[in-house]
């Protein structure tokens, strides 16, 4: 072929190529871009605990309801909080609602949040300065964690009296977590309500969880129950479901029956497994309070924040009830959890 044809027909086929990816022309007036959707984070510190889950779930339904992407991340520890938030800032995203793995942490990860443009609301565990205060200018939703504590301190002393024991024979052992303030709290409700209902302080024993997951208090456990001899009752509390689950489990390990050992939990969405077994166990109930509107109170706040510039609260609280092997489907019902 010579060459100025060659030349002419490889510019018809880049004229051909060139037409086919032009755009159909616009009919009518151009359409405005639409507005970039609103993206938010979610983090939380123990993904495999049904609680974050259920949390989870509850932030969904506001961002279905509202129609912007919730981006879940689970952050077990505080590198992976860091690299959570720079994700999150490189997607795109005005903010996220935290449960920190670390309270610590928290001057440090609202400080690079702030940096990033991002804005931050707290739930569950609240952020802790380096003088050890709370960081009051970070919104914060959680459980009333010592009132919530008393109730299943007074609902545990009840429950010894239902069942006659008597106090020479019975023990509390209390699975605590002190470095953290809201689990702390719950558990000083706990040991508050039962001496206030008679319970003998000197037959009240902590059991220090290093973990707060169920070989935690398991390992807390049974250091006591070596060392708690001669006791028959064993009434049992800790700050969540997986810290007294551990511990009840103890009590099986070391011999207890379940008709002498009565636990109460605090979350009442990890204990359900728990509450449909066949045969009652030690474990026998939870204080409830609702994950699924934690996330979404807490989801909802930051989506008006961002959205309308209306600062959340900086403190809000939750309250509990007690569910056992007989309500606790009518309730989790009755709450949408179920
Ligand atoms: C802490 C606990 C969770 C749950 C929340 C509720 O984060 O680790 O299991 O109890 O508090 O606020």
């Amino acid at each position: 072929m010579h060459p100025s044809r060659l030349l002419a027909l490889l510019l018809s086929l880049l004229l051909l190529a060139a037409c086919a990816k032009q755009p159909a022309p616009a009919t009518g007036p151009a359409a405005a871009p639409a507005p970039a959707k609103i993206k938010l984070g979610f983090l939380v510190k123990q993904p495999e605990e049904p609680w974050f889950q259920y949390e989870w779930k509850g932030g969904e339904t506001i961002a279905a309801k509202y129609g912007f992407d919730l981006i879940k991340i689970g952050v077990s520890d505080g590198e992976k909080t860091l690299a959570a938030i720079d994700s999150l800032a490189a997607n795109g995203a005005s903010g996220f609602v935290i449960c920190t793995p670390d309270v610590r942490l928290g001057p440090a990860l609202a400080a690079k949040a702030r940096a990033a443009g991002l804005k931050v609301v707290t739930v569950d565990d609240r952020f802790v300065g380096a003088d050890g205060k709370f960081l009051l200018d970070v919104p914060y939703l959680g459980m009333s964690a010592r009132r919530i504590g008393e109730l299943s301190g007074r609902t545990l002393a009840a429950e010894m009296q239902r069942r006659g024991w008597a106090a020479a024979d019975t023990a509390a052992c209390i699975v605590t977590f002190e470095e953290l303030d809201t689990a702390r709290e719950r558990t000083d409700g706990v040991v508050a309500a039962l001496t206030a209902a008679g319970f003998a302080p000197d037959r009240i024993f902590k059991a220090p969880q290093k973990t707060t997951d169920i070989p935690g208090s398991f390992d807390a456990a049974n250091a006591l129950l070596a060392r708690q001899t001669g006791v028959k009752h064993w009434l049992v509390a800790g700050m969540n479901d997986t810290a007294v689950l551990g511990a009840v489990r103890a009590t099986e390990g070391n011999g207890f029956k379940a008709a002498d050992v009565a636990g109460i939990g605090i979350n009442g969405t990890d204990c359900l497994d728990e509450l449909r077994k066949p045969a009652p166990t030690g474990f026998y109930g939870s204080i409830l309070i609702s994950a699924p509107q934690e996330g979404a109170r807490t989801t909802e706040m930051l989506y008006f924040w961002v959205k309308d510039g209306k600062v959340p609260p900086p403190d809000t609280r939750t309250e509990g009830q007690l569910i056992t092997r007989e309500n606790f489907e009518q309730v989790l019902k009755a709450e949408g959890i179920l």
